[in-house]
């Protein structure tokens, strides 16, 4: 079996990764560091993208290139924007769409990159369906499918959560996942994005994510250790 890519935005996204990887080779391209090896058997590259949608394209680009890797999955914490997920909750994409991509002066929709066939990009359904028996052996954490909102913004605001689920149909928002989307569709390469929910990108978001950050990046990567053990 080929090489899984696994990126998180930040150190506490990864961290239990390296703490566990066996064998571990790493090397800096262009001021990211992929570290090379095994997690339960499995042989993966995992690295830190940094935060927003052009670190992340740049970082799957490069692991696409690079290491050829057969897929690649993104972990990490967001904004919940769904009613039913709570702090430390999981979402797992089905897919992952923009939406601070705006033309509409020119009449594009909302979230939709002009002259561009697909904008909402779909994860693999067999990365999903791993992910989806990966969650049912985690207890009382609740675990969702939908589709992951991106953009290069951090958001603290109920009138703009609302209007992420409404226009767009979110089930959580973040800095990344759609970038790693967008990057792994243009070369055919299978991705998903597992998150865990930080805070709820409304007034309190700021205080939710300094606190629960931590706690819900490791349910993330807890989500992938399982998944990567199915595997
Ligand atoms: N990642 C975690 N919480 C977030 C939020 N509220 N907005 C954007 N990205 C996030």
């Amino acid at each position: 079996t080929g090489i899984v890519g696994i990126i998180g935005a930040m150190d506490a996204e990864i961290a239990r990764f390296l703490e566990e990887m066996q064998q571990v080779e790493t090397r800096e391209i262009q001021g990211i560091h992929y570290h090379k090896g095994e997690l339960s058997g499995v042989p993966v590259v995992v690295c830190k993208s940094g935060v927003g949608k052009v670190n992340a394209a740049v970082c799957t680009q490069l692991l696409i290139d690079r290491y050829r890797v057969e897929s690649v999955i993104f972990t990490g914490v967001a904004g919940a924007l769904h009613s039913d997920l709570d702090i430390g909750d999981l979402v797992i994409s089905t897919e992952c769409q923009q939406h601070d991509m705006d033309a509409s002066p020119l009449g594009f929709p909302k979230g939709t990159i002009p002259f561009q066939e697909t904008s909402v990009f779909p994860a693999d359904p067999g990365l999903i369906e791993w992910a989806k028996k990966a969650g049912e052996s985690i207890e009382g954490v609740k675990v969702l499918t939908g589709k992951v909102l991106s953009g290069d913004q951090f958001i603290s605001d109920v009138e703009k959560v609302k209007q992420l689920r409404e226009e767009f149909n979110g089930a959580c928002v973040e800095m990344e996942g759609a970038a790693v989307a967008h990057v792994c569709h243009l070369s055919g390469v299978p991705y998903v994005v597992i998150r865990s929910m930080s805070d709820r990108a409304d007034q309190t978001a700021q205080v939710n994510f300094l606190e629960f950050t931590e706690l819900a990046a490791e349910r993330s990567c807890l989500m992938v250790r399982h998944l990567l053990q199915q595997k």
